[in-house]
């Protein structure tokens, strides 16, 4: 293997620039070229190719987003496009593709795999929900943001004694607000995987009254639905104005955290081993600690299961 390329896809998230840099540092190591491929999966049907040397990655380790910008290409699961792309990759003398992004992406990257052109998947997603890895690159900065966010949303729900839903991101998976709900001590959180009875929000919020407790916090993944309708809801129910705040894209940007630094450095080397002995078709991530690697597959064809155990905690610990 003589030339590599890597491309960002999908929702961009902080540690994605780590990530890149990680991949051009360890290929030039070792002696490889790296191609950066401009927004994703369309960059590589349209042919936006720029080489990255040593140089063209300073200084990004600490930026937010993604320097090679990002995408979603519904396109690409059409064969006349992979095609088209493997050929362009071809055409550059490229013979390897690092792909990092979420679970979308790597369905991409195993097409390509299965035409003959190792691709190699980063997890990088603020979601963590890609099968077959503990942490995604982006969750631990995103985290961090919502909870900073709470806190403050907390300040003035203590001061008004308002209860306030908080949306945050999370079309299918819980992860956000699970572990944003534990570390910011939200009274309720809603994630995509449990069910939930609009009774028991509305009955620990008349206990918490009871106590003489008058703010609280509920925390309710996008997917679950949106925090103003259930904000309705419950006013409706309780009688009680609720305000709502929604965190939006703001969980996506920013500098990334020190973890997700390293997460990104360790599995950016990780995938440019992979390509050079050869192995196309893996995903890369972190599992008790260590940095390994999966059938591609894996990762798409399983579904990411929230830690049901947290969600159990955090109801015992915002009792
Ligand atoms: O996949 C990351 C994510 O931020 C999700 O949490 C969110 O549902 C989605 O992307 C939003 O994507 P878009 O900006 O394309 O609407």
């Amino acid at each position: 293997m003589k030339k590599i390329a890597v491309l960002t896809s999908g929702g961009d998230a902080p540690g994605m620039n780590a990530a890149i840099r990680a991949v051009v540092r360890k290929a030039h190591y070792h002696k490889i070229d790296v191609v950066g491929v401009y927004y994703g999966y369309e960059g590589l049907y349209n042919g936006k190719f720029e080489p990255l040397d040593l140089g063209s990655v300073g200084g990004i380790i600490q930026r937010g987003g993604t320097m090679l910008y990002s995408a979603r290409f519904p396109e690409f699961k059409e064969e006349e496009i992979q095609n088209k792309a493997i050929e362009n990759l071809r055409n550059q003398g490229i013979d390897g593709l690092v792909v990092i992004g979420g679970d979308g992406s790597y369905r991409g990257a195993m097409a390509l795999t299965e035409k003959g052109f190792p691709c190699v998947g980063i997890p990088g997603t603020i979601d963590n929900d890609i099968p077959g890895t503990e942490y995604t690159i982006g969750f631990d900065t995103a985290l961090n943001t919502a909870v900073e966010a709470i806190d403050k949303i907390r300040d003035t729900a203590t001061s008004h004694e308002n209860t306030f839903i908080v949306e945050v991101m999370g079309r299918n998976a819980g992860d956000i607000a699970l572990w944003t709900g534990l570390a910011a001590g939200a009274e309720t959180v809603l994630i995509p995987e449990e069910e939930f009875e609009i009774e028991d929000i509305v009955a620990r919020l008349e206990r918490s009254a009871a106590r003489g407790k008058r703010h609280s916090i509920i925390i309710v993944a996008e997917g679950v639905m949106p925090g103003h309708k259930l904000g309705k809801i419950l006013e409706e129910r309780t009688g009680v104005q609720i305000r709502v705040s929604v965190l939006g894209h703001m969980q996506r940007g920013g500098a990334p955290s020190a973890r997700d630094r390293v997460l990104a450095g360790r599995l950016g080397a990780k995938a440019v081993e992979l390509l050079l002995e050869g192995k196309g078709g893996r995903a890369v991530g972190i599992h008790n600690h260590a940095v390994v690697d999966y059938d591609l597959k894996e990762a798409y064809e399983n579904k990411h299961k929230a830690d049901v155990s947290l969600y159990t905690l955090s109801k015992e610990l915002s009792i």
